[in-house]
Formats: C-alpha cells, structure tokens, sequence
C-alpha cells in the first residue's frame, strides 16, 4: 500500500457509512475501477456481482446505455441550475412523467435529493399543511423498526435502535406503532402467510375465512390495533 494508493488514502482520510472503522481497516478494501450490468471489477482485475446493485442506486444496472446517454446529453448543456426561482426542460417534463404514473390525487412533485431528504420534506409537507390551517399538529405517527435515512428528522421516526439510540438527545418525539408483520409477528401469532422469495410463484391474497392461519391462531390484527389506538389518541 502505497501513500498514494487509495486503499491509503481511504483509511487515512475517510470514513465510510454504518461502517466500525477498526473492523474496516483489518482488511484490504475492494477498490472498484469499473462497472457494467450486474457486475462491478475491482483495481485487481477480479469481477464481482452487485447483488445488492449498489444498494438499489442502481436498479437499471451500471452504465446502463440509454441513462448514460441521456446523462452525457445532459452535461453538454449544463449540469446544474438552482431551482430556486427558475426553472428547466428535464425538470419540467420528468414532473409531468411522475404525475402521469402516479396514484389519482398526486398531482405535483417537489423534488428532492435522496432518501433521508425526501423524508424530511415529507416531515415539514405534513406539518406545513396543517399550519396554514392554523392548526400545530407536531405529532407523528411512525413504525416501530423501521428505517427512513439517517438525517435527524428521518431518524426521529427511524425505530432501530443500534442505528438511532446515541442520537436521541437530537430527535423529536415521535409515537411509535407496531409495524404489521407476520414474519416476525410481535404477538407471538404464527405467520399468516409464508414469506415470499425470489422466484416464488405470487400468493393469492385474500380475506381470511374460518380456518385459514390467521383464524387458527386467533390473529386478531393486534398489531394494527396499535397505531388505532395513538391515532383516537391524538
Ligand atoms: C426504506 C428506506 N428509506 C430511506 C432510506 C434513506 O435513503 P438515502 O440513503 O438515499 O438517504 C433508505 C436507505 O437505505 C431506506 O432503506
């Protein structure tokens, strides 16, 4: 390792996400040089498969051709502008795209950056909107075990403790339901369901008659029960 490689450069001047630095340096680290479909190639010539696909970024694939084109287009023209008081073409029509796919009732789009920002906005949509109805609604109602980014709004309604529990001083109240899920069911009641993988064929979904699992094991949906009861609560 030399003092302009980047596994040197890497351990020396980074820090790398949800990652103990310790653990992390114990290793030499995979340097990925290139990338294409499924697959990414590291500094040593070895080619891996992206199972995780960059950890959903990348759900098309890497350098997928028409995205890649489209983004090269895009640079030849300009790669930025604020939004703040102007506007522009990709925007202007990727907005009517989303609207025209989206459930009856979405009808505009405010854009964000990622996945923790999209939460925040979120966050401060729902709690503007009661604002200027001049109501103070600071309540939220969020689901136990669930992840939503690591800023602090998103965080507040985050329920993984390993992930959350240092940043507690920071975070606003939030009430937390349990999340229906019969997998894991937290009231003990076998699943109603089995659980579905990859190549399965799809489940029939339908109402539970007498006799079906959620009958048998007296499912009574307990868990949904709980966000009803802070939800009359509020
Ligand atoms: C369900 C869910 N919401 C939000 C996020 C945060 O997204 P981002 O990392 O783009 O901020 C993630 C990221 O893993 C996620 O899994």
């Amino acid at each position: 390792m030399t003092p302009r490689s980047p596994a040197f450069l890497d351990r020396k001047y980074l820090w790398h996400p949800f990652t103990q630095q310790t653990e992390w340096e114990k290793a030499d680290p995979i340097v990925v040089r290139s990338a294409r479909g499924a697959t990414f190639t590291d500094t040593k010539g070895r080619t891996y498969i992206d199972g995780v696909s960059s950890l959903w970024v990348t759900a098309h694939g890497h350098r997928h051709p028409a995205l890649d084109r489209a983004v090269r287009r895009q640079l030849g023209r300009m790669a930025h502008t604020t939004f703040l008081g102007l506007t522009h073409e990709p925007a202007a029509r990727l907005g009517k795209a989303l609207v025209d796919i989206a459930p009856s009732g979405l009808e505009r789009v405010f854009y964000s950056d990622n996945g923790a920002t999209s939460v925040e906005v979120a966050l401060k949509m729902a709690f503007q909107f009661w604002a200027h109805r001049g109501e103070h609604r600071p309540n939220y109602l969020a689901l136990a075990g669930s992840y939503h980014g690591d800023t602090l709004g998103a965080v507040s309604v985050g329920g993984i403790a390993a992930f959350h529990k240092t940043f507690r001083p920071l975070l606003f109240k939030s009430h937390f339901a349990p999340a229906p899920h019969c997998y894991r069911c937290p009231f003990r009641k076998k699943p109603s369901q089995p659980e579905l993988r990859t190549g399965d064929e799809p489940i029939n979904v339908r109402a539970p008659r007498p006799g079906d699992f959620r009958a048998e094991t007296g499912c009574r949906w307990e868990c949904l029960g709980g966000a009803e009861k802070l939800i009359k609560a509020q």
